[in-house]
């Protein structure tokens, strides 16, 4: 299929869709220039350990290596703008809603820590892998806020603040691999997919559980699954469909689309 084709069942299945629910991951945002993780070349995995940068086993050998790297993508993802994937997942619930003449929530769950789903005008994303803006204690828990402003170039070792309130080290807001999810977030993933009819599935590679296990929940839940990725990857033999396409170019195009439909049989 074209890449460019907008797959004539998709536009049916979301006119027809009561709920909607998508899931996004690092390929969201790569249009917006911030690196995917699993890209053979150019992707953060290739070049770095993930249990040296994003475990607690790390963070416990080196805070100030960990904190670095947090710190620079920071200052990545704060220069980087939102695509055009991003504005038209914002906009897709109102288009909808124009189509079919029904309200159609459409709620987004990210694996991403990046805020260009927010800046791109979308509100509600449910952030399952947490935020590079919101560190908090890493020992008493206490939420803090940024005020020095992040590298803008890669920096090897920076010392994590302290917490006001306790004294100990603050630690990135993101989940590392080996800690667990926030129950109350996942909780409402699984809910959002059981109960959506359609299931967008953006831009990852899902070979990170709990949320590579969501489409397939959706699937046996009786929703129809859409992968939008360009190449193929553990999702697309869950999906009922694969669109090889980028999130920049097919979201923008499909919403062209269901504009068109409007008025259609
Ligand atoms: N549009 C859509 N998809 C794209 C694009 C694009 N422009 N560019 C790349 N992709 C796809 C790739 O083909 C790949 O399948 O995005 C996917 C990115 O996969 P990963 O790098 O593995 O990212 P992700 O699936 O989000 O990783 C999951 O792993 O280490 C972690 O916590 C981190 O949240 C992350 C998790």
């Amino acid at each position: 299929m074209n890449s460019s084709t907008v797959p004539s069942e998709l536009v049916s299945r979301l006119r027809d869709a009561r709920a909607v629910a998508v899931i996004t991951g690092a390929g969201m945002s790569a249009e917006s220039g911030v690196p995917t993780f699993r890209d053979a070349s150019a992707g953060l995995w290739a070049k770095l350990n993930p249990q040296d940068i994003a475990s607690p086993e790390g963070w416990a050998r080196d805070k100030s290596l960990v904190w670095a790297w947090y710190e620079w993508r920071r200052g990545l993802v704060s220069q980087a703008q939102p695509n055009a994937g991003h504005y038209a997942i914002a906009r897709l619930s109102a288009s909808l809603q124009q189509l079919s003449g029904h309200a159609t929530p459409v709620t987004v769950i990210t694996q991403n820590v990046d805020d260009l789903h927010e800046r791109g005008g979308l509100s509600g994303a449910l952030h399952v892998h947490g935020s590079l803006f919101a560190p908090r204690c890493a020992a008493c828990d206490q939420a803090t806020v940024f005020t020095p402003p992040p590298p803008t170039e890669p920096v090897e070792r920076i010392t994590p603040p302290r917490c006001t309130r306790c004294g100990g080290f603050i630690r990135p807001g993101v989940v590392w691999f080996g800690e667990n999810l926030d129950f109350r977030l996942v909780g409402q993933a699984v809910n959002t997919v059981r109960l959506s009819d359609v299931l967008l599935v953006v831009g990852t590679s899902g070979v990170v559980r709990p949320v590579s296990d969501l489409p397939t929940l959706a699937r046996e839940s009786g929703a129809w699954v859409c992968e939008i990725n360009p190449i193929a990857s553990a999702i697309s033999p869950v999906a009922h469909l694969c669109w090889r396409a980028s999130a920049a170019l097919a979201l923008p195009a499909l919403l062209q689309s269901l504009s068109e439909a409007k008025g259609g049989p």
